[in-house]
């Protein structure tokens, strides 16, 4: 056989690169377009900076000779991957082409997400992953299970140092939904996403529930009712603006600090602020909102919601204080009053620990009756999952600073960032109560046996109560004790946030050596 010219091997790969782009006119693209989903290779056009993408292992193929695979061979092996730039930042992601195998995973393209993973972790850059695959291929049997679950591995080892965000844009179901579960961030989009451990069918036939994919696994019931994802996305296009914003809010490893922004030009005390000072109704158990408050307080009032369509008695999100980002954490008086049950102290628990863990200050904002009372509470576990929040909070090094808008009420208020678990700066409004529990609560607890006896019964707890919320129900005792830092306008919440940020900006703190903490799961 003659040797191949090199106008034949520039030719070979001419070839091949036609090859790759005849594949996104095929049927099976056609078939992925009228699900209205976008491709593998559109998607990560979306998503990145233009013109950025640069593929690695485009040509690559699985070498499987089971049930007849060998047949078929389509270059990239049903997964995209390689790195590019967001925001001019670079970014490692991978995107599964549902079109080759269902985007199932086996050796080949389970090697291609192992060596991904790798690079971003050594680069120390974030990992983008959109999921749309059938899991492990089924045909390739326990050595994709094993890829599988070495990705999985390498999700939990870079946990903590870089970022990891999964989008989910078509299914996601047995095991494999494991390796979204283990990143940052899950990010769905309405009518397209579906995750869940067992299908509708097999449920069907295992237990007789009758449930359809949507009810089970699909965007609205992880966003809402699971909390197994963070962002409920209209269509593609969103899902992608949502991770961009994310990622301006992120260092790019735990190395770095955040990217800070330019800084609003100073306006000094707005109407904004102004409008504090009347927020607070004069009545402790009518609400307000509390976006209002936290809204006032970030550059051009941007919040970035994370999760907020579950646990919305409390909300967590993004902002900037002076450009540089800020995680807030704040009790939301318009949903149960704010209490703190089971679903909201994870929430917050896994909040605070991603912001500890990329370097993001915490900016917690209290008004907060205590944790729920109730029967499904209690055998829910809210004492083992309430207590993932005062871990939570007690673990972080990062600057935290803590301002109480009203109630703060007995384990409430020691969860809620108090000084007692580490919060450097606590500020406190003249409206703040803070105490063991509200007025009704105490009487009832240190009078009962008076008011028994009392002449007049009602009069008596009026006294009484008046009695006791003039001397506890505010902010002067925690004050007196250094608890609070100080007690502070409402108008002035703004400038005064800002500058305790910026005085912890050098803020330097070690722990003990350990292996690692016991947080309770
Ligand atoms: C090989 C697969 C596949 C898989 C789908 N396909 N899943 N091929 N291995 N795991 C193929 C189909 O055969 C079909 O090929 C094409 O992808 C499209 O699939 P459809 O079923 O036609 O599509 P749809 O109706 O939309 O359903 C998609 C689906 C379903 C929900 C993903 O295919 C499905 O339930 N697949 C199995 C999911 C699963 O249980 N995977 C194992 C997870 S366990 P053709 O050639 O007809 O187009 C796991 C363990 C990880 O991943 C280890 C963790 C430790």
């Amino acid at each position: 056989m003659t040797k191949q010219t090199t106008a034949e091997r520039l030719a070979e790969l001419t070839e091949l690169r036609t090859e790759l782009a005849a594949h996104a006119d095929s049927d099976a693209v056609r078939r992925q377009h009228e699900r209205g989903k976008l491709t593998a290779r559109e998607r990560i056009e979306a998503l990145l900076d233009p013109g950025t993408f640069v593929e690695l292992d485009a040509v690559s193929r699985h070498r499987s000779h089971e049930f007849g695979l060998y047949e078929r061979r389509p270059l990239g092996d049903g997964v995209v991957v390689g790195h590019g730039l967001i925001d001019g930042r670079r970014v490692c992601l991978f995107s599964q082409d549902f079109t080759a195998f269902g985007g199932s995973i086996g050796e080949a393209s389970g090697a291609k997400l192992h060596k991904l993973m790798d690079l971003a972790v050594s680069i120390g850059c974030p990992v983008i992953g959109i999921n749309d695959g059938g899991g492990a291929r089924i045909q390739e049997g326990v050595v994709s299970l094993g890829y599988y679950a070495e990705l999985i591995k390498r999700h939990v080892d870079c946990s903590g140092v870089i970022p990891q965000i999964s989008l989910l844009m078509g299914p996601c179901a047995g095991g494999a939904v494991y390796a979204p579960a283990l990143t940052d961030f899950v990010v769905m989009v309405e009518g397209l996403s579906h995750m869940f451990v067992t299908g509708p069918e097999v449920l069907r036939s295992v237990t007789g529930q009758a449930v359809d994919r949507e009810e089970l696994g699909g965007a609205h019931s992880h966003n809402t009712v699971s909390g197994n994802a963070h962002y409920l996305a209209q269509d593609e296009k969103e899902a992608f603006e949502y991770v961009r914003q994310l990622l301006s809010h992120l260092p790019s490893n735990n190395m770095e600090d955040p990217p800070v922004f330019e800084a609003p030009a100073e306006s000094g005390r707005s109407a904004v602020d102004n409008e504090l000072d009347t927020l607070i109704p004069d009545q402790a158990n009518r609400p307000y909102d509390m976006l209002r408050v936290v809204r006032t307080v970030l550059d051009d009032g941007d919040l970035l919601e994370v999760q907020p369509l579950f646990a919305p008695n409390i909300i967590c999100g993004f902002g900037r204080v002076d450009g540089h980002s800020v995680g807030i954490v704040a009790n939301q008086p318009l949903v149960s009053a704010g209490v703190l049950n089971i679903d909201a102290s994870e929430k917050a628990a896994r909040f605070v620990r991603m912001c500890d863990a990329f370097h993001v200050p915490v900016l917690t904002f209290v008004d907060v009756p205590g944790f729920m009372p109730g029967l499904d509470q209690e055998h829910g576990g809210i004492i083992r999952r309430g207590a993932k929040l005062l871990y939570a909070y007690s673990e972080a090094t990062v600057p935290m600073v803590t301002v109480v808008t009203r109630k703060a009420y007995g384990g409430g208020y020691g969860v809620m960032g108090s000084k007692h678990l580490g919060v450097d700066i606590n500020l406190a409004w003249p409206t703040a109560e803070i105490a063991v529990m509200g007025g009704e609560g105490a009487v009832g607890v240190l009078h009962r046996r008076a008011l028994q006896q009392a002449a007049d019964p009602e009069a008596e707890r009026a006294r009484l109560l008046d009695a006791y919320e003039r001397a506890l129900l505010n902010p002067y005792m925690a004050a007196e004790r250094g608890y609070v830092d100080a007690v502070i306008m409402p108008h002035e919440t703004r400038s005064a946030v800002a500058t305790a940020l910026e005085t912890l900006r050098g803020k330097r703190a070690s722990r003990l050596p350990r292996k690692h903490g016991n947080i309770p799961l």
